[in-house]
């Protein structure tokens, strides 16, 4: 993952941990109440991919574990992974594209509703990505991926030679030669994988998004209401389709892209169609970025504009995230995609402990603050989630208080430890698991292995209701809270 020059070394510190009374007192465990959403407290785990589905997008048993591990800790709410809206293979991620899986995502909501005894609110992540590639063999480039255009062959004066010697003429061609015959997007293809993109209108099934993306996020949510969700939220966030129409680089002619209201008029379209499509009590919100934190991407400005037009349309809540995009992601070694939480971007959606000298921890404070503003200056009271390395009690309430969102989201704290949301609130702050921010979790990810966290495998390895990761090296779950008596 790329790292900030500066590389300063940064420790979580977690301060002051309440006692049960004063917790009871923060704003922190506060139940929320606007609109649709009700919360039993402000604390959020946000969607996190752990990679253990099967390849045909089914819950499977470790599915069940790792939702039912968040819920013994009561947050207000937990988000279920980016999960596809249509059905097509995607490896071990979720999928929702067809009725014939909502018996298993209803699995995840009975086992959450029995973990946290009904305290915490289950809301699944809906997803639509496009197509990409794992970075070619150049041989195998040159052999049958690149397609011999008529522009390719004026560029090469290769204009009557069989198809099979221009591919063999590129194919022993220096990579200095090949950028002055190769367009940029060959050249991507050929040194990063093939990726499709919004703008891609040549192609029938890219211009045609606009049309088949309603129907396909409304039926999405309409199964997950039948599996039992209390609602929904829209990706719109990172590097997968809708953030790319929200993106400043969305430069679509066909009226969904350019202008600000023409990239966020596909997001409404989406949303409009997912509210008819379920019922009054349906939680419908998104996730979207305060920040793409790329060169000529969306920036807090128009993150506020974004924020501001979901509110008015209805959006129940918004969880505002930041970066993680393909635009500036590193190269990925030969037979491997590229992964959008490599670059600068990747950093600050992950932010990790070394950092520059604002360090990793709320990162996206500031500009979520300032969404959050301009939505109240518009009228508004849709509550806002803020993440990126939250993991104490005191930054936390602190950011509550100063009216900068409304919830708290811990990814990767409630990752390290599911528990922290009943030990905060029971006075036993000082047994948190506390994140260290090494990112061991997202390098698993990143190669779409069964995430885990490294400190599970500090305690109880030999623990006897201990599972395992299919290496059998790494705990699957969080070890077990043994709670003390209140002193
Ligand atoms: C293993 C892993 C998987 C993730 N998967 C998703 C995802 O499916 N959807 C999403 O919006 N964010 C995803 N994220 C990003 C987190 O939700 C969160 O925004 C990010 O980790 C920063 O918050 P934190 O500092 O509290 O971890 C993932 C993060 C991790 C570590
Ligand atoms: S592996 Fe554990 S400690 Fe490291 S960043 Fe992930 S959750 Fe935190």
């Amino acid at each position: 993952m790329w790292k900030p020059a500066e590389k300063i070394l940064y420790e979580a510190q977690p301060g002051h941990w309440p006692s049960a009374d004063e917790a009871a007192r923060a704003r922190l465990f506060q139940p929320l109440s606007v609109g649709r959403l009700r919360l039993a407290s402000r604390t959020w785990v946000p969607a996190m991919v752990p990679w253990r589905a099967t390849e045909e997008g089914d819950v499977t048993d470790e599915v069940i574990g790792w939702y039912r591990r968040y819920a013994e800790g009561r947050p207000g709410a937990i988000v279920v992974e980016a999960t596809g809206v249509r059905d097509i293979p995607s490896g071990p991620l979720l999928r929702i594209g067809d009725d014939r899986f909502i018996p298993g995502l209803k699995r995840i909501v009975d086992a959450v509703r029995e973990a946290s005894d009904g305290k915490t609110r289950l809301f699944i992540q809906l997803i639509d990505f496009l197509a990409i590639r794992r970075r070619p063999e150049p041989a195998k480039y040159f052999e049958s991926y690149l397609r011999v255009t008529d522009r390719l062959r004026r560029a090469l004066g290769a204009e009557d030679w069989p198809e099979a010697r221009v591919r063999e003429h590129l194919r022993g061609l220096p990579e200095a030669e090949l950028e002055g015959l190769l367009s940029a997007r060959e050249l991507e293809a050929l040194r990063y994988g093939y990726r499709e993109r919004v703008t891609d209108l040549d192609l029938p099934h890219i211009a045609a998004l606009p049309r088949v993306l309603p129907d396909l996020f409304a039926a999405a949510a309409r199964r997950a209401e039948r599996a039992g969700f209390d609602g929904v939220e829209l990706h719109y966030a990172h590097a997968y389709t809708m953030a790319s129409f929200l993106s400043a680089t969305n430069t679509r002619s066909d009226g969904y892209g350019g202008a600000r209201e023409a990239r966020l008029r596909l997001p409404l379209e989406v949303h409009a169609a997912v509210r008819a499509a379920t019922g009054k009590d349906f939680v419908v919100g998104c996730r979207y970025l305060a920040d793409e934190c790329i060169d000529g991407g969306s920036g807090v400005e128009d993150a506020c504009a974004f924020g501001v037009a979901f509110a008015r349309a209805g959006m129940d809540f918004l969880s505002l995230s930041r970066g993680g995009k393909f635009d500036d992601a590193k190269q990925p070694a030969i037979g491997w995609a590229a992964y959008p939480y490599t670059g600068r971007s990747g950093y600050e959606c992950m932010p990790a402990r070394h950092s520059d000298a604002f360090g990793p921890f709320g990162r996206n404070v500031e500009a979520t603050a300032r969404v959050r503003a301009a939505v109240r200056g518009a009228g508004c009271a849709t509550p806002v989630v803020v993440a990126g390395g939250m993991h104490s009690f005191e930054q936390a309430e602190a950011v509550l208080q100063a009216d900068q969102a409304d919830i708290v989201g811990f990814a990767r704290q409630a990752l390290a430890d599911p528990d922290w949301f009943e030990k905060v609130r029971s006075g036993h702050g000082d047994a948190v698991r506390v994140c260290r921010y090494t990112n061991y979790c997202e390098g698993l990810d990143q190669k779409h292995k069964q995430v885990t966290c490294e400190l599970w495998d500090r305690e109880a390895l030999d623990a006897p209701d201990a599972t395992f990761s299919v290496d059998g090296k790494r705990r699957l779950l969080a070890p077990h809270w043994q709670r003390r008596p209140n002193p």
